[in-house]
This record gives structure tokens, sequence and C-alpha cells, in this order.
């Protein structure tokens, strides 16, 4: 039992579902408020949704309002994760922990192997976030950003079969203790 059940501290609770076309507006708005400079348009999310090849979640709370959303492509063994978000107003309560745990359940069950983005260099909570998750930085791409030239840092894990990142991830995944999530099957 956890303090917070022995106290009667209600978590707030958080649905994990597959992204849909009807999510698009909201997701569109959040990508407006997360990226002001250069951010998706409409389009190019409904256009990852009829993709074979990719899986897009987002992430609600009780109200429906949405927390967060992810994706990823999967090719043959390796995984690319194309975006992620959380609503500035749901930021340091685990959502991004809980959309990547989600992810990586999901690349299990595809039998992929190896985890791949790239992020801004300046972009330091994302890139601890996917530091937490054992995701290491292997190379740059120079000036990949056309908004501001920035540069690029590639992440990759290691083999996501390996104990030591299984284990992390099972570390992570009992610490998300300050929300409570309901993972899409
Ligand atoms: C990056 C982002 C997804 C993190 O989401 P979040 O729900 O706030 O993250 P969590 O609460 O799950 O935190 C997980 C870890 O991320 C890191 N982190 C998150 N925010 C951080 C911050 N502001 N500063 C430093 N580290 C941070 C920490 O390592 C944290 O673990 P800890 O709490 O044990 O220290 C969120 O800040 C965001 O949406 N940013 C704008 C969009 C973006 O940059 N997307 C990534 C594009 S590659």
């Amino acid at each position: 039992m956890t303090l917070k059940d022995y106290y009667g501290i209600k978590m707030q609770k958080f649905i994990i579902s597959k992204m849909q076309t009807v999510d698009i507006d909201d997701v569109f708005h959040l990508e407006e408020i997360v990226h002001p400079n250069h951010h998706w348009s409409k389009e190019s999310f409904y256009n990852e949704l009829l993709n074979n090849l990719s899986a897009y979640f987002c992430i609600r709370d009780e109200k429906q309002k949405l927390a967060g959303y992810i994706g990823i492509w999967k090719i043959i063994d390796e995984a690319h994760i194309t975006t992620l978000a959380v609503n500035p107003d749901f930021q340091r309560m685990q959502i991004g922990q809980a959309l990547m745990s989600q992810i990586i359940e999901d690349c299990y069950k595809s039998m992929i192997k190896y985890i791949t983005l790239e992020v801004r260099e300046s972009n330091i909570p994302a890139i601890k976030l996917y530091e937490k998750f054992l995701f290491d930085s292997i190379g740059m791409r120079k000036n990949y950003y056309q908004d501001n030239n920035e540069n690029a840092i590639i992440m990759f894990t290691q083999n996501i079969w390996y104990d030591k990142f299984k284990n992390n991830f099972a570390i992570i995944k009992e610490g998300i203790t300050k929300i409570e999530v309901e993972y899409c099957k």
C-alpha cells in the first residue's frame, strides 16, 4: 500500500488511447502551443494516421482534456520517435514517461530492437527524459532544423531486449506514481 492509498489521496487519472482522426483538432492545438514556430500541419497528422508503419497515441485526463501525444514509425526492427509533446498544464507530472512507456511496450509487441530519435540540442527537458530511458547521443545532424538552423542530436537505445534496458524500463514504470495511467492494450 502506498502512502497515497493510506491517506485516501486520489491520484489524477489519465487514459492512453490510439490517436484517431477525431483527436487531430486537439492535437494540432497542442502542437501549436508547444512548437509555436515550427509545428506540423493538421494534414501531416492525418497522413501519419494513414501510414501503416506508424503508431500514434494520445493521453487524456478524465475530463477528456488532451495532456499529450506521441508517435513512432516502426521499420523492420527499428523504431523512430517522430513526435512527443506534453501539454504545459500537465508537464512534470510523469506524462512524458507514461507516453514513452506506452510506445516502448508497443515496440516490444512489434519485436523492435532499437529506438532512435532526433532532438534539438537546446531541448534539455527532452534530452533528460530520453537519457532517463537510456537513450545515448550517437551523433549530430548539423543545421537540421529549418526554422533556426539548430543542430539535431541523434539518440539511440541499445537493444531494448537487453537486461540493462529492460530493468531500467521496469524501474521507470514502477516509479510512475504521481498519476494513475490506463495504458492502451
Ligand atoms: C520534454 C517533455 C515531453 C517532458 O514531458 P513531461 O511530462 O514534463 O516529463 P516527465 O514529467 O515525465 O519527466 C520525465 C523526465 O524528463 C526530464 N525533464 C522533464 N522536464 C524537465 C525539465 N523542465 N528540465 C529538466 N529535465 C526535465 C527529467 O529527467 C524527468 O525525470 P525526473 O522528474 O525524474 O527528473 C515536455 O517538456 C514537452 O512536451 N516539451 C515540449 C515538446 C518537446 O520538446 N518534445 C520533445 C521533442 S523531441
